[in-house]
């Protein structure tokens, strides 16, 4: 038999600073109706190292908050999974200054996980995974980025898009009797990484002094042929998650996607058949957050009470690799 998984408890937190269309305005050739109307965002929050804002700082604030409000003694952690495509530093990964910042002295396993905008659904079966086979139960998992730091704010096809942020879920073998994962679809296609890139600051090209002022440090991105694979692929693969778990649409009460722009949420409900009502979003007030947008969105949904114990939750997410994945859970 294997365990349940629940999840105990949520949190997010964002950088202060709010940067709005019509800042944008100031830096690039952009409106805020085009914005607007083209993504559906209106401000994002940008960290700010004056602040301590950086991933691991965002996440172990998410962190502390979500395991004081149920009272839950960070040392029973016994494993941390933080997807992130923007860490503080090469190396340590941000799982272990999260588990530093939050005084853990347990020595828990801990390791950050790359998959981009899919990160988090990544993460979360990773963990999933740990918990059934019984090898773990109670693990954090992140979605922590900053891709503020390799945003071009010359580039009106990017600079709109992108926010900084953190979500945490807590997800344990402890079960509540209703709550479980049901199941997940992860998939990737290398053949197209070029979608959405960084040249420039890993091994293969290093930031010089020759190319520091290059461009190519920032992050790149195909918009329409991105927006065209992110409708089709996250359709399909939640429908391939939903029947894998046995359940029909109409079963689903809320559906969380990855946050990259509000008209490839509404095409992908659309397409589906899917009330966009029960679509969760938060990409109106914080853009694109990388690797948090869905465990922000659940969290948003569980502390405003749309999400209840016993419904059923789909997350679906697509972005760099390419890569994507779904899951189908009961809250
Ligand atoms: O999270 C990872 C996954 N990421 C995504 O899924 C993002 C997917 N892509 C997108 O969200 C959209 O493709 C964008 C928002 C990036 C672009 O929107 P679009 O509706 O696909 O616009 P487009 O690229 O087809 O460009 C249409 C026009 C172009 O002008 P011309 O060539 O027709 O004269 C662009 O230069 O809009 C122009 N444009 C802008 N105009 C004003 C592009 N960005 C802007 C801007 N303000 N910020």
């Amino acid at each position: 038999m294997t365990n349940k998984v629940s999840i105990l408890t949520t949190a997010s937190c964002f950088p202060k600073k709010i940067l709005t269309n019509a800042d944008l305005e100031k830096m690039v050739e952009t409106t805020d109706q085009w914005i607007v109307e083209r993504t559906g965002i209106r401000e994002r929050r940008i960290a700010s190292a004056d602040e301590e804002e950086w991933p691991s700082d965002l996440a172990a604030r998410a962190a502390k908050k979500a395991l004081e409000e149920i009272d839950f003694d960070p040392n029973t952690i016994d494993g941390i999974i933080c997807a992130t495509m923007t860490p503080d530093y090469p190396a340590p990964g941000v799982a272990y200054l999260v588990q530093k910042k939050l005084g853990l002295t347990n020595q828990c396993m801990a390791f950050d996980l790359g998959a981009a905008c899919s990160g988090f659904v990544y993460a979360f079966n990773t963990a999933t995974s740990y918990i059934k086979s019984g090898f773990l139960h109670n693990v954090l998992v992140i979605g922590s980025d900053c891709t503020s730091v390799y945003t071009d704010y010359r580039d009106r096809n990017t600079c709109i898009l992108f926010g900084d942020g953190a979500g945490v879920a807590l997800l344990s073998s402890r079960s509540d009797g209703q709550g479980d994962v049901l199941g997940f679809s992860l998939g990737a296609n290398g053949h197209n990484g070029s979608f959405i890139s960084v040249k420039n600051g890993g091994c293969a090209h290093p930031i010089t002094k020759d190319n520091v002022e290059d461009r190519d440090r920032f992050l790149r991105m195909q918009g329409r042929e991105t927006f065209k694979n992110a409708v089709k692929v996250m359709e399909e693969n939640s429908l391939e998650t939903i029947a894998r778990v046995g359940l029909k649409l109409e079963d689903i009460h809320w559906m969380i996607p990855h946050q990259a722009n509000k008209r490839i949420l509404e095409a992908v409900a659309q397409r589906m058949g899917f009330p966009s009502e029960k679509v969760i979003m938060n990409i109106e007030r914080f853009g694109n957050t990388t690797a948090a947008t869905i465990p922000t969105c659940l969290d948003e949904g569980i502390r405003d009470g749309r999400i209840q114990r016993g419904q059923y939750v789909l997350f679906t997410a697509f972005g760099a690799g390419l890569s994507w994945g779904s899951t189908v859970l009961r809250y």
